[in-house]
């Protein structure tokens, strides 16, 4: 299957659940107020792969983090909350991801990937 449809509902604020994309694994994320303020507050010049927090969400869904759950060094599954930035930490050789899933510190070149995805819905998403 090209494309997946995924219903948000019960993943509650601050929980995150993998699912599985085109054999990816794909973190989704209910962001927290504080995790997106502080994904928000971090200057681009403080990031390796400058994108804002904007770039990395839909307008009006910013709440919800969904990425491709393999670092961008070798490949490895991060784990969440964790790692220096509250995010992600991949264990594999030490990268840190920030709440925006963007890195901070380690390894690895690039932010979490961000896949091709819409709202259907106020609660389902399509990936893909
Ligand atoms: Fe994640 Fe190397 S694979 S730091």
């Amino acid at each position: 299957l090209a494309s997946i449809e995924f219903d948000l509902s019960s993943v509650e604020v601050g929980q995150s659940v993998t699912i599985k994309w085109r054999g990816f694994p794909v973190f989704v994320r209910h962001r927290t107020e504080a995790e997106i303020e502080e994904a928000r507050a971090v200057p681009l010049d403080a990031l390796k792969d400058p994108e804002t927090d904007a770039q990395r969400v839909k307008e009006g869904h910013e709440e919800w983090l969904i990425m491709i759950a393999n670092c961008t060094h070798l490949g490895c599954v991060p784990v969440g909350e964790s790692g220096e930035y509250d995010g992600w930490f991949c264990p594999c050789h030490g990268s840190h991801y920030d709440t925006a899933g963007r890195i901070r510190k380690g390894p690895a070149p690039k932010n979490l990937v961000v896949p091709e995805y819409e709202f259907l819905s106020d609660t389902v998403v399509q990936i893909g």
